[in-house]
């Protein structure tokens, strides 16, 4: 959990977030907090009122502070806004990537494909490749390690959680380990349960 005042992702040097994620940080505000969402977190972030564009990158220095805006705004802490966040835009990320996951795979199938599937999307997008490693352990369980300075590791697992729904299917997170708290780097477990 993030303490006040802590830096949410501490990246050493500047890098580019795709803009799928900030455009998709605008419907999540309008969800969220109503009609003048997008305006009011871009001010409390100290942001400019601006659009952002799905297939551009934008600084990541502009990303966390939407994320803390957004943790403050909506009450929850960074970690759990994280996730909220990742679960309820899976449905929209996956319909505008659909051509990346196959017809046939469950949600395992996805989770262990994820690097592939980051591949394409970096293709759209002047972004530097996600940190995942993913290994099958079993028939329903994939164990997915995570290093990134941006610890996101709260959308990953978000994803995971609404893709399955999305595929009519549900998993169980078991995380081992977080960043968040002081480990370096991020494992858990995803286990199919449906
Ligand atoms: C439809 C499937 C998916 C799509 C389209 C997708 C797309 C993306 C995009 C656009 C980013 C931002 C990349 C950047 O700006 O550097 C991202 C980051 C990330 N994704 Fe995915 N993703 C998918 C599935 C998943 C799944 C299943 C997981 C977890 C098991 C996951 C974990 C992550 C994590 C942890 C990051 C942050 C990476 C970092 O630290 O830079 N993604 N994803």
């Amino acid at each position: 959990m993030i303490r006040p005042g802590a830096r949410a992702w501490g990246a050493p040097q500047s890098r580019d977030m795709h803009g799928i994620i900030f455009n998709q940080l605008r419907g999540y505000a309008l969800e969220r907090l109503g009609e003048k969402g997008w305006e009011t977190l871009l001010r409390q972030a100290g942001l400019p009122l601006r659009v952002y564009l799905a297939f551009q990158s934008y600084p990541d220095e502009e990303a966390e502070a939407l994320v803390l805006a957004a943790s403050k705004l909506t009450g929850m802490p960074v970690r759990a806004l994280l996730e909220d966040f990742g679960e309820s835009i899976a449905p929209s990320m996956m319909k505008i990537y659909r051509a990346s996951i196959h017809p046939g795979w469950t949600i395992l199938d996805v989770v262990i494909n994820v690097e592939r599937i980051h591949e394409r999307v970096r293709r759209d997008s002047n972004v530097a490749q996600p940190r995942l490693e993913c290994r099958r352990i079993d028939a329903s369980s994939v164990h997915v390690t995570y290093s990134s300075p941006r610890k996101l590791c709260g959308m990953g697992i978000g994803f995971a959680r609404g893709l399955a729904r999305e595929l009519g299917q549900r998993v169980e997170v078991h995380e081992h380990q977080c960043m968040y708290k002081g480990a370096p780097h991020c494992e858990f477990l995803v286990k199919q349960v449906a």
